[in-house]
């Protein structure tokens, strides 16, 4: 009987450390199998994220190949050899020696005038005003004259080289029948020989950068500068002058010898647009060196330093005109100086599409 109790005990002990067993086996493998589960769930999360921005950015690339393959689309031009009149091709060699050295001759130790900042078109313009999203001149000949809202004038070829003159090199103007003039506007017309009047070929001017949804930061902006362009444009940002101490090596971004308040860099997106696919110097529209975020915050930086003032009183006659990210007001919209200078663009844009 006692026997029995203790076989019943035993085998209750034994069925019972089994149970606790199985319970043991089962919780550790249901364990295992969360732990599992919740890895699963965390790191396709992980690398999806980055796999589907690498994607992103592949499918970019191939998107900009097929566009470059579509190269008729692009601006192209001929060689200055084909000019067959030499007084003629002598002249647009002049216009392109311009453009690629405008300061040798009219900038502030210039040989033929004293009219400019320092910088040369070329500065901006890049490759002699040829560059695919390099602001190239593709379609100075093909559009001017036109109608242009900040002047609320029909412009010519030479106002809009004046523009630059007053704003991009903080100078003075160019008399329309002087010798440069007309070399810079020969030269703006051939490269314009096989751009059909009044088209714009793809990349010309300066890339449309997407909007960021938030301002853009001077102060992120400041250390992408240090890091990224302050070995050639300086920490203080005033660029560094050639041997001959003629034209810049490095040109000046902010500062005295700067473009002005009035200039077209002035405004945000040109400036990001540019810094995109031209900056750090060899970038170009294949090879990217900056993200979109890093050129608005960058252009921010740069853009919020000192520079020449222009009296810009007499543009925009139409304020209704004014480009969103011109950032001095009065403006039609109800948004502020401070957000037309550094975004978020996006809600200016929209509240002007529905008034329209
Ligand atoms: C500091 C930079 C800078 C410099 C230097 C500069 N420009 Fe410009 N230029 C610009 C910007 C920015 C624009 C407007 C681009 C845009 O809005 O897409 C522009 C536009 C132009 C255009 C009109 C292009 C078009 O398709 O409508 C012409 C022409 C021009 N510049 C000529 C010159 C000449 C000539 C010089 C030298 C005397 C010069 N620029 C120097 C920045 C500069
Ligand atoms: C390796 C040297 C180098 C670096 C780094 C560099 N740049 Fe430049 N940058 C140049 C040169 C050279 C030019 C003038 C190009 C020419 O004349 O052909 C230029 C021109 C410019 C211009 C137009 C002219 C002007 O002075 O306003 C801007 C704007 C600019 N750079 C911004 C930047 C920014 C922003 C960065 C950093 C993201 C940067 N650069 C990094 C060499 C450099």
């Amino acid at each position: 009987m006692e026997k029995n109790k203790l076989d019943n005990k035993n085998e209750l002990d034994v069925k019972s450390n089994l149970v606790l067993r199985l319970f043991f086996i089962l919780s550790v493998g249901f364990l295992v199998f969360f732990i599992l589960l919740l890895e699963l769930n965390n790191h396709p999360k992980k690398i999806s994220k980055t796999t589907r921005f690498d994607e992103q950015e592949y499918l970019n690339y191939q998107e900009k190949l097929r566009q470059l393959e579509s190269v008729q689309a692009y601006f192209t031009y001929p060689d200055l050899i084909s000019i067959d009149d030499t007084a003629k091709r002598a002249l647009v060699r002049y216009g392109k020696e311009l453009i690629m050295h405008t300061s040798e001759y009219l900038g502030p130790n210039g040989s033929v005038s004293k009219l400019s900042n320092g910088m040369n078109c070329q500065n901006c313009h890049l490759d002699a005003g040829t560059k695919i999203w390099g602001n190239n001149y593709g379609a100075v000949a093909s559009t001017y004259p036109k109608m242009r809202a900040r002047s609320g004038k029909i412009e010519s070829i030479q106002k809009r080289i004046n523009d630059c003159f007053e704003r991009s090199l903080n100078g003075k103007t160019l008399r329309n029948d002087s010798r440069e003039m007309r070399a810079m506007v020969a030269y703006m017309n051939f490269l314009g020989t096989f751009v059909k009047k009044d088209s714009t070929p793809e990349g010309t001017g300066i890339y449309k950068l997407p909007y960021l949804n938030r301002p853009a930061d001077p102060v992120k902006g400041q250390s992408i500068y240090a890091a990224r362009c302050a070995s050639c444009h300086a920490a203080n940002g005033e660029g560094m002058l050639a041997l001959n101490q003629k034209e810049y090596t490095y040109p000046p971004l902010w500062g005295m010898n700067s473009y002005n308040s009035g200039a077209g860099l002035f405004r945000l997106s040109r400036l990001a647009g540019y810094i995109k696919y031209n900056m750090p110097y060899g970038a170009d529209f294949l090879n990217p060196q900056m993200t979109d975020i890093d050129s608005w915050d960058v252009a921010a930086f740069i853009n919020s330093q000192p520079r020449p003032i222009k009296d810009i009183s007499n543009d925009w006659p139409d304020i209704s005109k004014k480009p969103m990210d011109h950032p001095f007001g009065p403006y039609s919209d109800g948004f502020s100086e401070q957000q037309h200078k550094f975004g978020p663009f996006e809600p200016i844009e929209k509240a002007r599409k529905v008034n329209k």
